[in-house]
């Protein structure tokens, strides 16, 4: 039998999981998981008894791309073997997750099928439960380091996403997680907006029933203590 990859998401909390991707992470012969809480673990494990974390690749001060190649190689070895691998990450499987394009990637160039499910992904989540419709002002989304080292042209009156900035400006991986560069974010930002203009530290909840974390911060007062890995700041347009 040839091996095949299917990557799916397991969504922002496992009540967040797709019809399909159950399916798919219970037909697998393999499943590898990275997921941000326990019970997404839990229900993973439960789905299919094979299944294994991706979590043990990371390396407290190794930078992030070496976990990420050791993530792509270890969900290419069983589809190499001939095994229908299932690669399950939380969130939507293609935002802000390395591995998974590249483990896509590497099993087509190498012949194998590999196809990616949609899930329900943080952004999802943060118009959900802060009432951003992209409809009204449009809708801009970036990768904070990325964004303070290309510095792109942004629109003040389009509200603004900015992903991972409880680890902007970090190298390495540390589980805590810092965000050295994030005084420097602020800075650039400041250039476009007011020092008052209010901004969202947000955190979507994984557990139904609990609220999501809102964090109202003026831009000018946005420092580290506010924010975590699993934050991501959401900045309103200006009114025009
Ligand atoms: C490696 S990315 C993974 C994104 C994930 N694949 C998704 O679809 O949302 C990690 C970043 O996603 C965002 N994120 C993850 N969990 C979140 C949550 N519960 N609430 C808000 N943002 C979250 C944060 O910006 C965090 O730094």
């Amino acid at each position: 039998m040839s091996g095949s990859l299917i990557v799916v998401g397991t969504g922002i909390g496992f009540a967040r999981i797709t019809l399909e991707a159950r399916a798919a992470i219970s037909a697998a012969d393999e499943v590898l998981y990275l997921v941000a809480d326990p019970v997404s673990a839990t229900a993973v494990e439960a789905l299919n008894p094979r299944a294994r974390s991706l979590d043990d690749l990371y390396e407290e001060g190794a930078p992030h791309r070496d976990a990420y190649e050791r993530m792509t190689e270890a969900i290419l070895e069983p589809v190499r073997a001939g095994k229908r691998v299932c690669a399950a990450f939380y969130g939507h499987p293609g935002v802000f997750v390395l591995p998974s394009h590249q483990a896509i990637s590497r099993a087509r160039s190498e012949g194998f099928d590999a196809t990616m499910l949609p899930g329900v992904s943080a952004e999802d989540c943060l118009v959900a439960d802060l009432g951003v419709d992209p409809a009204v002002n449009g809708l801009q989304s970036y990768e904070a380091s990325d964004f303070l080292r290309r510095r792109p042209a942004i629109e003040p009156t389009t509200a603004l996403v900015l992903w991972q900035i409880g680890v902007v400006g970090a190298r390495t991986y540390s589980a805590r997680g810092s965000a050295p560069a994030l005084g420097q974010l602020v800075e650039l930002l400041l250039e476009r907006y007011p020092a008052g203009h209010g901004t969202v530290v947000y955190e979507a909840s994984s557990y139904p029933g609990i609220p999501p974390l809102v964090r109202e911060v003026g831009l000018g007062a946005l420092s580290a203590d506010a924010v975590t890995p699993a934050s991501t700041l959401y900045v309103p347009p200006i009114p025009r």
